[in-house]
């Protein structure tokens, strides 16, 4: 039973973010991620397309007989996961909550995210709450960065237009002089060198990733699903394997095999997944 792996999906390489993390932090577990290169980016897709997306991917996981779900995509997250997470047996941890919750320590913070998860307004959100049950008072600015995924996932992190892009979107928060900022995609942390350069050394970044893996953990450990021994990760991607592996091994140091993921639609109105 507790030899059943956790799933862990993005639309693309930010989830392994996430994924590098529960390596480092869980490594008795085995992971099956899941990456739908086919429908990336995201974060400029409508609600319904979004959930309709996470709802195969879930379903597709449940096949492969998970104990746990990761959402390692904020745009999932906060847009299907909890519409979703009723029609599965297993939990399933979306990636914002913990993060927004780590960035409530801060006082002016700033997130940036895809346009989706900017609108949701599900940040500010969460922040305000946690901030709010502490008794603290805070001020959020939210930036989408709608070009931030496409010039990621092309390996463009060291070109000049990604740095002019980065400083545009940043110019708000710089002016709103904040203090924390939370990467509110998880694509983004491959960004951090530029973003430092562009930012005062003195703002703190927070990466969700640390804090779901912390969720994940503790969860894991109330429901007896922890697992010994040394696990083992399987990638799937909907798009062409060998391009997410090529781009997978420069964030991984070696190139991982990926097998590609047939997803097909899920019936939303009724039933489990
Ligand atoms: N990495 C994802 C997120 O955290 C999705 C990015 C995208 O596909 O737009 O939102």
């Amino acid at each position: 039973m507790t030899e059943r792996p956790i799933g862990v999906f993005d639309s693309g390489v930010g989830g392994l973010t996430v994924l590098r993390a529960l390596r480092r932090r869980l490594p008795q577990e085995s992971l099956i991620y899941v990456a739908d290169t086919a429908r990336l980016p995201y974060g400029s897709r409508s609600p319904s397309e979004i959930e309709g997306f996470v709802a195969e991917i879930l379903h597709w996981l449940a096949q492969q007989n998970v104990k746990m779900v990761v959402a390692a995509c904020n745009t999932s997250s906060v847009l299907a996961l909890d519409r979703l997470r009723d029609r599965h047996s297993f939990p399933c941890l979306g990636v914002t909550l913990p993060g927004a919750r780590a960035a409530a320590q801060g006082q002016r913070i700033g997130v940036i995210a895809t346009e989706m998860t900017i609108q949701s307004k599900a940040y500010s959100r969460a922040i305000a709450e946690t901030a709010r049950e502490a008794h603290r008072s805070v001020q959020v600015w939210e930036v989408a960065c709608p070009e931030f995924v496409p010039l990621i996932e092309a390996n463009r992190l060291d070109d000049p237009y990604t740095y002019r892009v980065a400083r545009r979107y940043l110019a708000p928060l710089i002016a709103a002089e904040i203090d924390t900022l939370v990467f509110g995609c998880t694509h983004y942390p491959y960004l951090a060198n530029i973003l430092r350069q562009i930012l005062p050394p003195t703002v703190q970044f927070i990466d969700p990733a640390e804090h779901v893996v912390t969720a994940a953990w503790q969860e894991l450990e109330v429901l007896g699903l922890r697992q010994t021994g040394r696990g083992r990760v399987r990638f799937y991607a909907s798009g062409e394997p060998e391009r997410f592996a090529r781009m997978a091994s420069l964030w991984l140091g070696q190139v991982p095999l990926v097998t590609k993921v047939n997803l097909s639609p899920v019936e939303l109105r009724s039933g489990k997944g």
